[in-house]
Order: structure tokens, then C-alpha cells, then sequence
């Protein structure tokens, strides 16, 4: 009888995700919730396993998928359970005959909503509004109090228009907002209209838009997009938002651009330098931080613990994983 594969399990993640995996192999699971293994941990664990499912907080780089190739049995592999996969060096596990998968799509709509719901809370001071009652500060209805930014009827820039940023526009369709996308591959113009969207470029978009949502995925062309000069262009009373990656922002850039009241705010689920953040940003009221959860809903996180896992699944039974990274 063949030897039924190994497979890895990063960190605790939702149920449904093991017994696919243990109906074809050996799983071995790190089940302490919240628990990341350090790098130099999971260079020791990672050989000798046929599949590994693994986290966006998982640093696979070539020297872990160089060592997991040269270990019995080979890797085979790397499931992430993200639709961003810029922990992976991708090029390297193609190199070594290492499949990549990810999440795709299952978490557009939850992100989507969570972008949104970071633009009302910066604009509308929700977070701040709500400390302000928590520490008995509140006295009675006041004219001046708490005043915001409108969204309804304001322009939108959204950077990417791919499977979230689209699903955004058809959230902004419902506040009345103008909605004007740039990316590096402009929409047939059948999808401009279905989505109302409008193609600007880049320094137009973040010249006219009152809030600016970035939807872009992490890749060198897109470090540090938004920096001193793109932040200079935005109007002193726009807000930015980040649902996507951290290092997609200069976040030193960003926090001067704020000290220097360049821009009104932002609504930040992501980092450049997660978990760090600038300490500047901790202190200010008119910044929004949350701990990268845009996707974090119960269903959406089960459907993509599931989906990590079917693909590996699929890999294991001779079929193409649906949903394949590498080129
Ligand atoms: C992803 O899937 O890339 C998200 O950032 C995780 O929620």
C-alpha cells in the first residue's frame, strides 16, 4: 500500500479545514490558536512533509522551499489560505516543481465590505465618536460635535479594479458616490458601465477623489505606489484607505503627510512592517487601525480553510488545483 503523504498545518485554522486533509494523509498541526510559528521554527518542521497549508504570516522563502525540496519526501505543495500570496517566493517553488495555491474570491465580498466600513468609520470619526462616550465624556447633543466627512455623493479612487475593488464600486453605488479606478489593466468598457466606474489616471485619481481605497495585490511594481509625492496630490480633505498590503504605502511618508495636514486621515487594516506599526499613527485621532481583518467573518474564513484544502486535495487525487499561482 503507497505510504499516505505528510501534511503540514501551519497554524490553528478553522475546522472544516482538516478532515479533507486527513481523509488523504498524515496531519501534523500546529493547534495553538494564535501561535505563528517563528521563521527558524518553521524551517525545522517544514521538511519531510508532501503538502504544506500555510498563512499569509508564513515567511516561505526560497531557503525554507530549497531545504522542503531536499527533504524525504519532497514537498510537493504550498497551499496559502489567502488570496494574497506575497509570503511565497513563487518563482523559486516554480523552480523547484513546487505547486502554489491560494484563496481567490470567496473573500471579495467580505473584504469589500470591511474596506467600506473603514472609509465610514475614518470619515465619520466612528472610533473616535465612540471612545469619546466610553470615557463618560459624552454631555449632551452638541452642533459642533463630532462633525465628519460626508460619503454620499463623494468621489471614490479606487486603486485596482479586480475582484474586491470592483465589489467596492457596487457598495459606493449605493452611497451615490463617483467612482474612478486606475490600474494597470483598464476594464473592457462593458464592466466600466455594469460597475459606473471611470478610468483616471493615477495623479488625476488621487487629485480629484475625496477618498482613495487601495485593492491592488503586494508585487515590486506596486511597493510604496502611494509615497511622499502621490500623498502631495491628494486633497487636505481626503481620506486614505488600506485593505490590501501594508508595504503598498510608504507608511513614514503617510505619517508626515498627516502630521503636516496634507491629507484628513486614514482607515488602515494593513501594515508595512506588520505587526509593527509607526508609533505616530498609535497617537492620532484621525486615523483608523484595525488588525488586518478584512476578510475575518466566520463564513469567508471557512471557505477559504476549505478551499486551502481542496486544493491540495485536488493536487493529491492527480487533478489541477483550481487555484494554481504559478505561471
Ligand atoms: C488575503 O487573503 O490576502 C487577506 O489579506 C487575508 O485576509
Amino acid at each position: 500500500m503507497a505510504e499516505r503523504p505528510k501534511i503540514l498545518v501551519t497554524q490553528r485554522v478553522p475546522d472544516v479545514a482538516y478532515p479533507p486533509l486527513e481523509t488523504i494523509g498524515e496531519v501534523e498541526a500546529n493547534m495553538e490558536e494564535g501561535l505563528i510559528w517563528p521563521y527558524e521554527e518553521l524551517l525545522r518542521r517544514g521538511p519531510g512533509h508532501d503538502y504544506i497549508f500555510c498563512l499569509l504570516t508564513d515567511q516561505i522563502d526560497a531557503r525554507f522551499l530549497e531545504a522542503c525540496a531536499s527533504a524525504t519526501p519532497r514537498l510537493k505543495m504550498v497551499a496559502n489560505m489567502a488570496v494574497g500570496y506575497n509570503n511565497i517566493d513563487v518563482e523559486a517553488a516554480t523552480r523547484l516543481g513546487i505547486a502554489v495555491s491560494n484563496t481567490p474570491g470567496v473573500l471579495s465580498d467580505t473584504t469589500a465590505d470591511l474596506a467600506f466600513g473603514l472609509l465610514i468609520a475614518v470619515a465619520r470619526r466612528i472610533p473616535e465618536a465612540e471612545r469619546f462616550v466610553r470615557a463618560g465624556k459624552f454631555k449632551g447633543w452638541g452642533p459642533l460635535l463630532f462633525c465628519g466627512a460626508d460619503v454620499h455623493h463623494a468621489t471614490l479612487g479606487l486603486i485596482g479594479a479586480g475582484r474586491i475593488g470592483k465589489i467596492v464600486a457596487k457598495r459606493a453605488s449605493g452611497f451615490e458616490m463617483r467612482v474612478l479606478y486606475y490600474d494597470v489593466y483598464r476594464l473592457p468598457p462593458e464592466e466600466e458601465a455594469t460597475y459606473h466606474l471611470t478610468y483616471a489616471p493615477l495623479d488625476e485619481l488621487l487629485r480629484e477623489s475625496d477618498f482613495v481605497s487601495i485593492h491592488t495585490p503586494y508585487l515590486p511594481s506596486t511597493h510604496h505606489l502611494i509615497g511622499e509625492r502621490e500623498l502631495s496630490l491628494m486633497k487636505p480633505t481626503a481620506y486614505l484607505i488600506n485593505t490590501s498590503r501594508g508595504p503598498v504605502i510608504d507608511e513614514k511618508a503617510l505619517v508626515r503627510a498627516l502630521q503636516a495636514k496634507q491629507i484628513a486621515g486614514a482607515g488602515l487594516d494593513v501594515y508595512e512592517h506588520e505587526p509593527a506599526i509607526e508609533p505616530e499613527l498609535l497617537t492620532m485621532d484621525n486615523v483608523v487601525l484595525l488588525p488586518h481583518i478584512a476578510s475575518a467573518s466566520y463564513a469567508t474564513r471557512n471557505q477559504m480553510a476549505l478551499m486551502a484544502s481542496n486544493n491540495i486535495v485536488a493536487y493529491h487525487e492527480g487533478r489541477r488545483p483550481p487555484n494554481l499561482v504559478n505561471p
